[in-house]
């Protein structure tokens, strides 16, 4: 794709020209826009570029792994990882309220950053002088006024108001001019997986608002396995008719920890375990959402091996509700 091809080539001349000789500081967060914005910088300027990967231990399966594989095992970006998980499940315990749940992931997101960003900006004249961040233009529109609060948070979380200043950095912001697409396409023209590229979106609170309730260790590593399970069957059922998988034909889906028990039977014995609920909506602009019909076949699949495979879960629901009045989230 030569529009493509010279469009990298702009960007990242134009990348070499603002940032110069200097180090640059990006906080990667495994999502689509911090992984393109990465690759793009990474390929205008190599090792001056260095991303800071904060895992909040709310991921999905093998998530963080998979972040340093793309990045450092194949790319050869230089790639700084907080294992953070102890801390955010720390600070987490006892909190139920969702929004409560959200303020602390996201500032204690922010504050693990900041602490990493210290220390690279600490060394002086070699020390990084710009914060790179993964903006794109609807966050650029968006930014002119928040729709609703939990649209708020997103921005405090993700792009992160006013942290260039605090840290005393310049900002560099590479993918400012481009909508979703135009994102997506440029990350694949660098060479980034297309099933990383076109996911599903993820909330930056990640698991922690898709554990109802108080976040726990044992729930997080539950809900993890449960979740892998139906984004497997997604993408392994084809729909006859497009030939595309489920996975491509939904906008997102994903499993739900209901901090419940219910009774079941296994062999011989009972059992009483916690239930999960899936989810999976179909949308153009995720503010009013169908809920996905799912093919029979598919849930049945997916149930029967969540069952059969996590030990803990011994009930899976399907989530018929539409958004509005119900949201996409649970939480
Ligand atoms: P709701 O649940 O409000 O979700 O219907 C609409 C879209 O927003 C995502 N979402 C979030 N994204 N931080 C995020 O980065 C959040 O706190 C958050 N809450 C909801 C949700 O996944 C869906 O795509």
């Amino acid at each position: 794709d030569w529009v493509m091809r010279d469009h990298i080539a702009e960007a990242v001349e134009a990348i070499r020209q603002q940032v110069g000789d200097e180090e640059v500081i990006l906080g990667l967060s495994g999502g689509v826009d911090s992984s393109v914005a990465a690759a793009l910088i990474h390929r205008a300027i190599g090792d001056q570029l260095t991303c800071v990967f904060v895992d909040h231990g709310l991921l999905r399966l093998n998530e963080g792994d998979m972040v340093m594989d793309m990045f450092v095992g194949q790319l050869h970006a230089k790639v700084i990882r907080v294992d953070a998980s102890e801390l955010f499940l720390g600070k987490l315990a006892g909190v139920s309220d969702p929004e409560a749940k959200r303020k602390i992931i996201g500032g204690e997101f922010v504050t693990v950053f900041k602490q990493e960003a210290a220390k690279l900006t600490s060394a002086g004249a070699k020390g990084a002088k710009w914060l790179a961040q993964g903006t794109i233009y609807p966050d650029v529109i968006e930014s002119g006024g928040a729709k609703s609060k939990k649209a708020v948070t997103i921005k405090s979380h993700h792009n992160v108001g006013g942290l260039p200043e605090q840290l005393g950095l310049k900002l560099l912001e590479p993918l400012r001019d481009l909508f979703k697409d135009e994102v997506r396409e440029l990350g694949v023209a660098l060479g980034l997986p297309p099933e990383m590229v076109y996911r599903h979106p993820f909330p930056g609170p990640g698991l922690g608002v898709r554990i109802l309730g108080e976040v726990k260790k044992e729930y997080a590593e539950l809900l993890r396995r449960a979740d892998a399970i139906f984004i497997e069957e997604l993408r392994n059922f084809k729909d006859a008719s497009s030939g595309k998988s489920w996975y491509d034909l939904t906008s997102q889906a994903f499993t739900v920890f209901l901090p419940v028990k219910s009774v079941g039977v296994m062999g011989d014995g009972r059992t009483y375990d916690y239930v999960v609920a899936l989810r999976a909506v179909q949308t153009s602009d995720f503010m009013t959402a169908d809920w996905a019909e799912l093919p029979y076949a598919l849930l049945k699949k997916v149930s029967g091996r969540i069952i059969n495979e996590v030990r803990g879960i011994n009930r899976v629901t399907y989530d018929v509700s539409s958004k509005p009045p119900a949201t996409i989230e649970w939480e």
